[in-house]
């Protein structure tokens, strides 16, 4: 853990208007890693999240939000801004900063109610469900709303005295929506882009939201906001052009609130090399062999994912169940290893998901399980990265079939883990925005446990011919796509898009 030192509050800067780049990017670099780099050299970088990761990047708090800023802020140095990740009697009275490296972590705590009302209540109990398609499950209170305007109103008093006049901020997720808005109100006129990680619904399902028009306003004070996908822009874009009035201004820009803003697609990638080198490595270590040594030469199916609703666990606990009706010769042959960290314990639907699991967990195992021979390990546990990553490699299939995903990186970390040699199959859900770009995956259905039977039986029984052509062609996508492409091309769009304002 880096040192921590109690910051001074200073005077909110009146930052200078934003300056074009100093220099044009070299003749036929256009394109390439180059500029972005220094672009990002010469602007220091402000990125702001909810959830910030300080210490080990491999440790066990680190989620694929977490994981993704890291790895970008590791190569260009920078701020990172947000929430410690305690909880506090009182709200904060200044950020504590601290420096690792290249980056320096400034985080808040937040007071009780702050947490409860603006993460455990509005982010957690009505933009998750909402945005990952889930209506039924939304608990709207206007008090919640009012709290996460008051946190979002916190960032931006504790951040805007920390910023430069050439900084690029950065804002991450669905916490922060109004962080820019409120950023604006305090005269800050440097870039301000926002990337959402999760899904964006239809307009016709944000408009349940009681607060849609409020929110959606203070969306207007971004320069750039970006997507996983282009599903997710075309809810977004939708619900501008109908309901707030928002005109048209070339494909991927509009004028909204008076405000020209650009929406594009980056989707998220990981840092391949490095996940294919912890993979290999904890291929050999303790851990390794005591999984080897359990499973007996028996094939592993792997899931790896938060305790989380949207990430369709029941649903694929009855896939499992399918395939040991449906084919009865694997049974005894194979194990299903599901890793489920519980997270966000104090939202009621987290604890219901929970109870449910253990049940169907205790009912496949009560059902097929032998006396030397469990079907199913179901561990609500977390696990160092890279001894996931060793996990995930040992695993012949990868199950990923969340009922919708704005991107899901373990779907990219589970090829990325693979033996060039002797790879595994994915199989993926169509719902996850991964899809896109993972064609060469066995795409599944979640909510069709027989497709998805079928999809890991036909995974456990592939050739090592297609599985190593399947995986080559998706690690190419994962090299072309990694987690320093999302950062330059974000960068680089949002410096772009600041200019031509
Ligand atoms: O986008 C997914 C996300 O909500 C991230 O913002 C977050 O870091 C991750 O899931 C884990 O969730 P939480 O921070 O609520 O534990």
């Amino acid at each position: 853990m880096p040192p921590r030192v109690a910051l001074t509050p200073g005077r909110p800067l009146q930052p200078d208007p934003w300056p074009p780049l100093s220099r044009p990017p070299p003749p036929g670099t256009a394109g390439k890693r180059a500029p972005a780099e220094r672009l990002a050299g010469a602007h220091r970088l402000v990125v702001v999240s909810n959830r910030v990761a300080m210490g080990d990047p491999a440790g066990k708090s680190a989620g694929g939000l977490a994981v993704g800023i890291l790895a970008a802020l590791k190569r260009s140095g920078g701020i990172w801004f947000g929430w410690s990740g305690e909880v506090s009697d009182a709200p904060p009275a200044a950020a504590e900063i601290a420096q690792n490296d290249e980056i320096t972590y400034a985080t808040l705590d937040l007071a009780r109610t702050d947490y409860e009302q603006y993460y455990n209540g509005f982010a957690n109990r009505v933009l998750w469900p909402l945005f990952h398609y889930r209506p039924g499950l939304v608990e709207y209170q206007r008090a919640d709303f009012a709290g996460y305007q008051r946190v979002n109103r916190q960032f931006a008093a504790h951040l805007a005295p920390l910023l430069r006049p050439h900084d690029l901020i950065w804002v991450h997720d669905y916490h922060l929506m109004p962080l820019a808005d409120e950023l604006r109100r305090r005269g800050v006129r440097q870039p301000i882009g926002f990337f959402l990680h999760t899904p964006f619904p239809p307009a016709e399902l944000f408009r349940i939201l009681p607060c849609h028009a409020e929110l959606m306003r203070a969306m207007c004070a971004y320069d750039l906001v970006g997507f996983q996908t282009g599903g997710d822009i075309a809810g977004f874009r939708d619900y501008l052009l109908r309901w707030a009035g928002a005109q048209p201004d070339g494909a991927e820009s509009l004028t909204a609130c008076g405000r020209r803003q650009r929406l594009a697609a980056f989707p998220i990638g990981i840092d391949v090399e490095a996940i294919a080198g912890q993979s290999r490595q904890s291929a050999v270590a303790r851990q390794m062999r005591r999984l080897q040594e359990s499973l007996r030469q028996r094939q592993l199916i792997i899931g790896v994912d938060r305790l989380d609703y949207s990430k369709g666990l029941p649903q694929r606990f009855k896939a499992f169940e399918r395939v040991l009706e449906l084919f009865p010769e694997v049974r005894g042959q194979v194990t299903l290893m599901q890793i489920a960290p519980p997270t966000r314990s104090e939202v009621p639907e987290y604890t219901q998901i929970r109870r449910i699991l253990e049940t169907a967990a205790g009912h496949i195992n009560g059902r097929f399980a032998e006396f030397d021979w469990m079907p199913l390990r179901y561990l609500n546990k977390s696990f160092n990265h890279r001894t996931l990553c060793g996990f995930l490699r040992a695993a012949r299939v990868g199950l990923v079939t969340p009922l919708r995903d704005g991107m899901n990186l373990v779907a990219k970390e589970y090829v990325a883990a693979q033996d060039p040699e002797d790879p595994g199959a994915l199989v993926l859900s169509c719902f996850a925005g991964a899809a896109e770009e993972l064609g060469d995956a066995l795409l599944v259905n979640p909510f069709d446990a027989d497709g998805v039977a079928e999809a890991i039986h036909e995974a456990l029984v592939m050739p090592r011919e297609e599985r190593v052509a399947r995986w080559q062609s998706m690690m190419a996508v994962l090299r072309r796509n990694d987690i320093a492409a999302w950062r330059e091309s974000f960068v680089a769009a949002l410096a772009a898009a600041a200019r031509a304002r």
